[in-house]
């Protein structure tokens, strides 16, 4: 399955177009499936309904592990590098994990956990995480991750939503200088969850944590009581694997759902293209499991290729801006995949934090989340790369399950900030704001893309008509993305970020309205009106517009609670990172906010609002920009 050539590359694209059920048919074939499917692909993208390997069965674990055993059960799957850089790591080999998985799918089975049921993952980043994830597949149950940062709230609304049996968590997590009650936070959310029968708590920092007798058990005291094997439930190709929680411009965040077969074949597929993974390397790849990079290529795509590969627990920080490459150095690793406001974050703090470092390991790096500028690009290419090792900037999502656009590591020619092209099987277009195809190269619109890959985004958990509505209405018959894309006389496609109301901090997706409906909590504001403005390190940062009428609070005063208030119904992610208190927000006649203005105000584009004429009462834009912060 592995491309080694540009020839290659352009015949298997080809092929991939004019073909494609033979395509994957074959890319397919190498994996182990208990019964073959009966037809490769049925689609259509109005319903939509999008069937890959039909009537294939198959479990992803037996993928991802067992079919590993016999030759290669001794080698390392997992290294984990913990947050602090003295503590023990840990190795895992192929054989460890299956004891582990299956012992704790097992424990879920004694928790009644049967297939098909929904399990909710909050974990700091340990081998358990991935343990955790495994074992619901290997059970047939539905994982549900929510990364480690989230609120209270926010776990709640995501169990509730697709009513979650049981939660896997951990005491407490070390992340940098912080300390994380993660037990508590979980024991907050699920005083509002009636379907969640069992928390399972890992035991990670040993601070002191209240138990729920009958409802909580200790994570290896339930392992050690269960058996090392476990039969591996046999699971429709199209059947659910896992749903994941992401933002959009409306509403509450979407229940994605991945299904078996086709995030199978995609994520190992795209893995060993794009990395160029080759066997015995070692392959890290900083995300966190809570976002879909540590879905598809921390757990599945590494594992499903046999790969070894780093799990850190810490952040890029700390102790000191070194550690990234203190770990590459430490462990040799070859393939280096993390996102570009990390690489802006060390870049800023300065190039002493990277010379005591060798860094000669490095093969391959890669570049994920967020548009990669052109300088945090060089920077990387040339202080951490040694001008050797190729940048592959992927360009994917939540919803395309895996890397769709990206250069295949010493294929493709690069181009700093451009993801290049599209991998085989992924067929994007361009189009105007009618859905008009824009043909030709040199030209600019909104990024979609025409035929179905196998990981593509099947529903959203609970609500289909969500989901067509989100990405299937836009244009008909085609997939949108939400993001504008630029594609230059050599056909590269460069991403230029979204063009929704959704806000990319740091690589992590922020929508305006869910921040602006947890705004609205503190009790002083009565409206707000949330925009991204270019931010040196974040990529982008959130401005926040908060009408308050008459208080007797200082400004500071409402400005920490409307910060306490997000930090408490999301998570201190979505915090604005400024706040204006204003009388008025500049509205049509028809009472719609004109985003336009706010966005070049945050912006600091004071001079050029363009036409104002329509608004209700355009003194409120004067008010905005004196009052600028
Ligand atoms: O705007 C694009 C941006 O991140 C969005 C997807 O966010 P999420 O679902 O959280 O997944 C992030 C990890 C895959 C996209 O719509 N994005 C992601 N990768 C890139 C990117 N923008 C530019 N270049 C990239 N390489």
């Amino acid at each position: 399955m592995q491309i080694k050539t540009l020839e290659e590359y352009k015949t298997a694209y080809q092929k991939s177009v004019d073909a494609p059920e033979d395509f994957w048919a074959e890319i397919a074939s190498e994996f182990l499936w208990t019964k073959k499917w009966d037809k490769v692909l049925d689609w259509n993208f109005t319903g939509p309904k999008i069937n890959w390997f039909i009537n294939g069965k198959l479990n992803i674990t037996e993928n991802c592990i067992d079919r590993h055993l016999e030759k290669n059960g001794n080698n390392t799957a997992f290294i984990w590098e913990p947050n602090e850089p003295g503590d023990k790591n840990r190795t895992i080999t192929y054989k460890e994990l299956s004891e582990e998985v299956n012992r704790l799918a097992n424990v879920l089975k004694s928790f009644n956990i049967k297939k098909g049921d929904r399990v909710c993952i909050y974990m700091p980043m340990i081998p358990e995480a991935v343990y955790a994830m495994l074992a619901c597949a290997r059970v047939g149950a539905i994982h549900s991750v929510v990364f480690g940062g989230f609120s209270a709230q926010s776990i709640q609304d995501r169990i509730n939503d697709s009513q979650c049996k049981v939660v896997l968590t951990s005491d407490g997590a070390y992340r940098g200088n912080k300390q994380l009650p993660m037990k508590v936070t979980v024991d907050d959310a699920v005083k509002n969850c009636p379907s969640i029968t069992n928390v399972l708590v890992y035991k990670r920092t040993g601070e002191k944590v209240n138990m729920q007798s009958g409802r909580d058990f200790d994570w290896e005291t339930e392992c050690k009581k269960q058996s090392v094997d476990c039969k591996a439930e046999i699971m429709d190709s199209e059947d659910p694997l896992f749903i994941l929680y992401t933002s959009g411009s409306t509403g509450k965040p979407k229940g994605v759902v991945h299904s078996c077969g086709g995030f199978m074949v995609y994520t190992a597929y795209s893995f060993q293209n794009v990395f160029q993974y080759q066997p015995h390397e070692l392959y890290w790849c900083t995300a966190d499991v809570g976002w879909i990079t540590g879905h598809s290529y921390i757990t599945y795509g590494p594992l499903l290729s046999g790969a070894t590969s780093i799990i850190f627990e810490g952040v890029p920080n700390y102790p000191d801006s070194g550690r990234f490459w203190q770990v590459v150095d430490k462990h040799n690793v070859n393939i280096f995949y993390t996102a570009p406001t990390a690489i802006r974050a060390l870049e800023a703090a300065g190039l002493d934090f990277v010379k005591p470092y060798k860094l000669d390991s490095l093969r391959v790096l890669g570049s994920v989340g967020e548009p990669i500028n052109e300088e945090a690009w060089q920077w990387y290419h040339k202080n951490i790369g040694k001008e050797k090792c190729p940048i592959v900037d992927t360009w994917w999502q939540t919803e395309t399950g895996g890397i769709l656009i990206s250069p295949l590591a010493n294929i493709t020619a690069l181009k700093p900030g451009f993801a290049t092209l599209p991998l085989p099987g992924v067929q994007p277009i361009l189009v105007d704001e009618k859905g008009k195809e824009i043909l030709g190269n040199g030209v600019e619109g909104n990024l979609c893309i025409k035929f179905p890959w196998p990981s593509i985004i099947r529903t959203t958990y609970g609500d289909h008509e969500r989901c067509r509505t989100t990405y299937f209405a836009t244009y008909p018959n085609l997939y949108f993305t939400g993001d504008g894309c630029r594609r230059d006389e050599d056909g590269y496609y460069r991403i230029t970020g979204r063009v929704d109301d959704v806000i990319n901090v740091s690589g992590h997706r922020i929508g305006t309205a869910e921040v602006e409906s947890a705004i609205n909590e503190q009790v002083d504001v009565v409206e707000s009106a949330v925009v991204g403005y270019p931010h040196d390190i974040k990529g982008q940062g959130l401005y926040a517009f908060c009408i308050v009428p008459k208080t007797t609070k200082t400004n500071e005063q409402i400005k920490k609670e409307i910060n306490d208030c997000v930090n408490k119904i999301i998570g201190a992610i979505a915090k604005p990172d400024k706040i204006q208190i204003v009388s008025g927000l500049p509205k049509t006649r028809s009472g719609k906010i004109m985003r336009r203005i706010l966005r070049k105000v945050a912006e600091g584009e004071l001079t050029n609002l363009g036409d104002t004429s329509t608004l209700l009462d355009p003194s409120v834009v004067e008010e905005i920009i004196k009052g600028r912060v």
